[in-house]
């Protein structure tokens, strides 16, 4: 099977949007591993993390990624926790695993508002930036692409492209 393309990075940093486009762009698939746990499950994550808590959700969430990992060849997007699980970085060895970074200014900017359970705070953007800063080293260390989410997804989806290996 082709490695996939695996796009990673934190709440609000785009995943799903410029992996759409880039799956159009490329004419592949794409699965995001959240709405295919949500299918799986037939509840949303939210209800999740509410009625059996973020444990129970991390469970699902590895088992759902190693098998998306395992069996999808197109473009992945991981939910933002995902690199916290060492069996899901450890299963990334050989994809492309591009890392969608934004600042926490930006990227809560665009997840203010939203059904977020992580962010279930009296202070939401605090939160947010504090969640993100202890992932940073651990974005950064497994991708083997960065780029600069704060763009459009077109233009993210482009960079992307111009930085994936060429094909042997
Ligand atoms: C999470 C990010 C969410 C979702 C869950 C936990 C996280 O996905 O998987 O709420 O731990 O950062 P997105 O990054 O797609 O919002």
């Amino acid at each position: 099977m082709t490695p996939a393309v695996v796009l990673t990075g934190f709440m609000g940093s785009g995943k799903s949007t410029v992996g759409q486009e880039l799956s159009r762009l490329l004419d592949v698939e794409f699965i995001d591993t959240d709405t295919e746990l949500e299918r799986r499950e037939g509840r949303t994550i939210a209800d999740i993390f509410t009625n059996d808590g973020e444990a129970a959700f991390r469970a699902l969430e590895v088992d759902t990624v190693l098998d998306v990992l395992a069996t999808h060849d197109g473009v992945i997007a991981l939910g933002g926790g995902s690199i916290t699980n060492p069996k899901i970085v450890d299963a990334l060895s050989g994809h492309h695993v591009v890392y969608l970074k934004i600042t926490a200014e930006q990227g809560f900017s665009r997840v203010a508002g939203s059904d977020r359970p992580l962010l279930a705070s009296a202070d939401p953007g605090a939160r947010y930036a504090e969640l993100l800063a202890g992932r940073l080293a651990v974005y950064s260390g497994i991708a083997t692409q960065t780029v600069d989410a704060s763009a459009l997804p077109a233009d993210v989806a482009a960079m992307i492209i111009s930085g994936l290996p060429q094909a042997s």
